[in-house]
This record gives C-alpha cells, structure tokens and sequence, in this order.
C-alpha cells in the first residue's frame, strides 16, 4: 500500500457507497450533483450499477430520500443541519441556499474529498462546515459541533444499516448525548430503508423486483464489505410489527422516541418520473404510503444522561523480536485510529519476517469493525494461525468479538 489514503480506505471501505450515491442523483438532476460528480472525477461505470432495471428502482429511492430528507429538515424550523454522513451530496449547497447553516460529518477520507469540491460550489462557504468524524467516537462528534449555538436538526442517510450492534448502539448513544447538549431533533430514513427499497423495486419492476433488489443488496454488500446491513435499528420487511417494537426498545435505552413521518404525505415530486409510465408512477406513490422516515427527539419522562464516559485516546507501541509483532492496544480502535495500527503493521511486514504476533489489549476500551477488518488482516495473513494471540481482552472488547464472531478466529487459541 502506498499512501495514508490507501490505509484510511481499506480499513472502512463503506465510504465507497457514497459515491455511487451521488452519481444516482446526478442521473436525477438534482442540482449540483452532477458538478460534484465531475469534480470528484467519479466514472458511474466502476461503481459496478451497470443494468437499468437497478439503476431506476436505486435512483427512485436516493431522489425521494434526498428530496423528502430536505423538505423535512427545512420544515424542522432548526437553522442548523448537522448531515451525519454528508457523504458527497449537494446538500450543503441546497441547505445554505434556504438560509440554514450546514455542518457536514463523514469519516475522515470522505471529509477531506468532499470539503473543497463543496466549497468551490457553494454560493455561502461561510455557512458551511465539513469535519471528519468516526460516528462512533463521541469525542470527534462534539468537537465538530463545539461552535454550533443553538439547537441541531441531525439528518442521518445510507448509514446506520452498516454498522454492528456495538456500533449502532455507540452511534445512538453519541446522537442522544449531542441532542441533550444542544437541543434538536434527529431525521432518518434508515430504520426502514429496506421497506422502501422492497415496495419501491415492486411498485415499478413488477416480477423482476426480487431478483433485481438481490442485485443491489450484492453491489451495496461488495462495496461496503458488511454481510448483514441490520442491527436492532432496523425494521425487516419480513417482521415489520417485531422489529419495530426492538427499534423502540434500542432508542428507549438512550432516552430517544421515534415519530415516524409518513413519506407519500411528504414527498416532493421526483425527476426520476420522467422514466416511467402513468400507471408506474401511481403504483410507486400508492406504495410509498407505506413508507416511513423517523423523527427522533429525547424522551423528556426519561431521566437525562448527559454524562459522557470517559475515553482515553488512541495508543499503539509496538516491538519486532524473534519474528514477533508485539503490539499494545489502548482507547479505541475506530475507523479513525485503526490505520495507525495497519500501517505499522504492513512497514515492519515489508522489511521483516513476521511469524508471529502477540496483541496486548489491556488498555483497549472499544473496538469497531474498522478495528477488527485491521485485526482480521494481520491475522490472516500469518502462515501459522496459531501464532496469533491477542491478550487482556476486557468485558465490553469481548462481547465486540463474540457478537461479530471475530472470537472464532482471533481469540482461538
Ligand atoms: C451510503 S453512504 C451515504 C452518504 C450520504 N448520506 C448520501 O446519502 O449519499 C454511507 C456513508 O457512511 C459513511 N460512514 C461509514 N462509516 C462511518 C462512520 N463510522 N462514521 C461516519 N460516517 C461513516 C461513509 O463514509 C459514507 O459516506
């Protein structure tokens, strides 16, 4: 690997999504996105959407999210939007053009692409911000949002479906704890992407619905590298009744209730109805009634925890002896830190031969799928597997490891 770049992409590929993302709105004009497109030098044809059926039913649903997310934002009254993850999409630009304030969080390699190319189009840079964050780090988040007076509409799209169970309850976590600071409400799509993606593939393709969302499911599964896109947070299509009754229960243990806001009462008219016939377009709105958004705010009859746990930041010391990698661990290993971890790992591999590795974890408070994916190389690629030891492990990194079934492998011996 050649670069720091190269580091910050292996270890959280889902950023990857983002891209294709904003090349479905170009396809359906939304303004500015085709600017961001060819400024970001993005060629639709590597993003491996290549059959048209899985085009329109994937530009239906990005069109009706951005546009519906917008309109619900600006109809929040909150002056300021806090998009967690800002991904590349043209809603700094649209956001500050209706005089609302836009603060952009996304991980740290998205962040750093996206800032100048937004900028370079905004008509109010002023109004805009892009930080890059770990959604799962509270600390990244509250200092990005360290200057915002005033309370903040978070607008979460395209990202809760990717995390872990511990990963999704930190991110819940942080997002209580930032609408307790300041105030606010928090809109997603999310819970129920796969319903809307179900009803929207069915109301327009018909029989070939099935087949052609199993496609999409594959692209989003490959570029992300996550096998499952559920947690607690998500309704399945299958259970919706029990799902949502786990989904309530998930917010309740961070104070949160969900309003859920019903998207054919809100959404604006699409572009993308320039591609189907009458008939399609009253079968796709006749289905999206039964599709929902979420309005999040604190549960005010649940008692406050505004308190923040403390976290120690991110260390790594590291020996080579005897053909052994000795590694230390302390604070958490996120999509921010893990990098350090295979970066030092891939320099001493180049120059050495490494037949064994020792990971002491007694200081390693967290550890997100970033972390693992760092974990999981370096393990693989020992001839013996069983030189791999990782020791120390606490409580809360153990449960990590059991519930992702890392265990099976890091911890076997
Ligand atoms: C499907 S894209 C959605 C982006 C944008 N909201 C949109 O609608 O196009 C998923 C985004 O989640 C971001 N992401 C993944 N893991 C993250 C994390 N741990 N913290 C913050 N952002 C993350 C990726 O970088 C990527 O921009």
């Amino acid at each position: 690997m050649s670069n720091e770049t190269d580091y910050r992409a292996v270890v959280n590929p889902i950023y990857l999504t983002a891209k294709t993302a904003v090349c479905l709105m170009a396809d359906a004009e939304i303004p500015g996105a085709d600017e961001i497109v060819r400024k970001l030098g993005v060629n639709h044809s590597d993003l491996g959407m290549a059959d048209p059926d899985m085009m329109l039913g994937n530009e239906l649903v990005v069109e009706a999210k951005y546009r519906t997310m917008c309109r619900l934002i600006e109809e929040s009254g909150i002056k300021t939007n806090a998009d967690l993850p800002c991904g590349y999409t043209p809603k700094a630009l649209h956001m500050t053009e209706k005089g609302l304030r836009f603060v952009g969080l996304d991980l740290p390699i998205v962040a750093q692409e996206v800032e100048p190319v937004i900028l370079s189009l905004a008509a109010h840079p002023d109004q805009i911000q892009i930080h890059g964050i770990d959604a799962t780090n509270l600390d990244s988040l509250i200092t990005a949002l360290s200057d915002v007076d005033g309370p903040v509409c978070i607008s979460t799209e395209g990202m809760m479906m990717y995390f872990t169970e511990s990963e999704a309850s930190a991110v819940v976590s942080n997002i209580s704890h930032l609408l307790a600071k300041h105030g606010g409400c928090w809109i997603t799509p999310d819970p129920e992407f796969m319903v809307q993606f179900f009803l929207t593939f069915q109301s327009v393709l018909g029989e070939k619905a099935i087949r052609k969302l199993e496609d999409s499911r594959k692209t989003a599964t490959g570029q992300s590298d996550v096998l499952n896109l559920t947690n607690s947070f998500i309704i399945r299509p299958t259970d919706i009744k029990g799902t949502l009754e786990t989904s309530y229960k998930f917010l309740q243990k961070h104070n949160l209730k969900a309003e859920r806001i019903n998207l054919a009462e809100n959404m604006p008219e699409l572009n993308a109805y320039r591609k189907l016939t009458p008939d399609q377009i009253t079968a796709f709105k006749t289905a999206m009634a039964n599709c929902f958004y979420w309005k999040i705010t604190l549960d005010e009859n649940q008692k406050l925890q505004t308190e923040k746990q403390e976290t120690k930041p991110f260390e790594l010391s590291y020996t080579l002896k005897d053909k052994m990698f000795s590694a230390s661990l302390s604070g958490r290993m996120d999509t921010i830190t893990a990098p350090e971890l295979l970066k030092a790992w891939e320099k001493e591999k180049a120059e050495n031969e490494i037949t064994a590795v020792e990971i002491d974890c007694s200081g390693l408070q967290y550890i997100s799928s970033a972390g693992l994916r760092v974990l999981l190389m370096i393990y693989k690629s020992l001839e013996d597997k069983s030189r791999f030891r990782m020791s120390n492990v606490s409580d809360d990194v153990l449960e990590i490891l059991e519930v992702t079934g890392f265990d099976q492998f890091l911890l076997r011996v």
